[in-house]
């Protein structure tokens, strides 16, 4: 079978193509998928991504969707994970409740749940509000933090504990052309950072997943488990998981099929 994995990060197996605009390894294409997908149509029995269709616009994540379905061959799977939007918003609902009916006490559970919703979406440096909760030396409610979105969390939080760094003092070049043009230097750090694929622009639930793959003419929409899918031996894998730990609980897996 051949297999596409898009937007791979470091999670990549060498019985697929990998592709991503960073690369650090001979295994991953480097390639700007907002470019379009870099292989001839009907190519591919599977394609996959994991937590990027949200890192695209609506209209670009709905062109992404649609170059999927151009380079897979008939009865090809495609297979998403992105953040589950009705997940986040239940228990964002559910920690409104408990902060307002427990009005003596801070809720950070209720807080954390804001950082899901906007904190990737409006920020404007590495990291954000999340990185800096992840930093806090006690984080009363890390527990519920790792469950909701996975052992990835422990090692981010680990390895800002571990790297803990003084502000670095800016060289007297890049100073002066501070003084010099302050605005101009903010707003291209700020454009740079927000195209650089870190952010989110758009959020799905199983409804709207299954309106935008049928859009584009998937049929035989079905959600799966980061366990369960349609791909031929697919836990060998190891993409959605390893010795049964999700690595992304927050999310929803959805499974479609090409058939023309
Ligand atoms: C949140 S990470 C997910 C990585 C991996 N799929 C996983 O599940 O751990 C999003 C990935 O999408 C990549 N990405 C975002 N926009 C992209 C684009 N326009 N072209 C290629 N890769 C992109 C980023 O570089 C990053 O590696």
């Amino acid at each position: 079978l051949n297999k596409l994995n898009l937007g791979c990060g470091n999670r990549f197996h060498d019985d697929w193509v990998n592709v991503d605009f960073v690369s650090h390894s001979p295994l991953v294409k480097q390639h700007n998928l907002l470019k379009g997908i870099p292989f001839k149509d009907h190519s591919f029995d599977v394609v996959y991504h994991s937590h990027v269709l949200e890192h695209f616009t609506k209209n670009d994540g709905k062109k992404l969707i649609d170059n999927c379905f151009s380079v897979l061959k008939n009865h090809g799977i495609i297979r998403i994970a992105v953040p589950d939007l009705e997940s986040i918003v239940k228990n964002y609902l559910i920690e409104l409740q408990k902060g307002w009916e427990n009005k003596t006490h801070a809720n950070p559970n209720y807080d954390w749940m804001l950082l899901e919703l906007f904190d990737q979406t409006v920020r404007n440096e590495y990291g954000g509000e999340i990185k800096k909760i992840l930093g806090k030396t006690n984080l009363e409610n890390e527990q519920f933090i790792f469950n909701r979105i996975g052992e990835e969390a422990r090692h981010i939080r680990n390895s800002f504990l571990q790297n803990r760094q003084s502000p670095k003092k800016s060289s007297l070049f890049l100073s002066l052309l501070h003084k010099l043009f302050q605005n101009n230097l903010e707003n291209w750090t700020i454009g740079k950072f927000r195209k650089s694929g870190e952010i989110h622009q758009w959020m799905y639930d199983k409804y709207s997943l299954k309106q935008l793959l049928e859009s584009v003419g998937f049929t035989g929409f079905k959600i799966q488990s980061a366990f369960t899918s349609q791909i031929h031996d697919w836990n060998l894998y190891e993409l959605d998981s390893k010795d049964g730990i999700i690595f992304k609980p927050d999310s929803i897996f959805v499974e479609a099929q090409k058939i023309i």
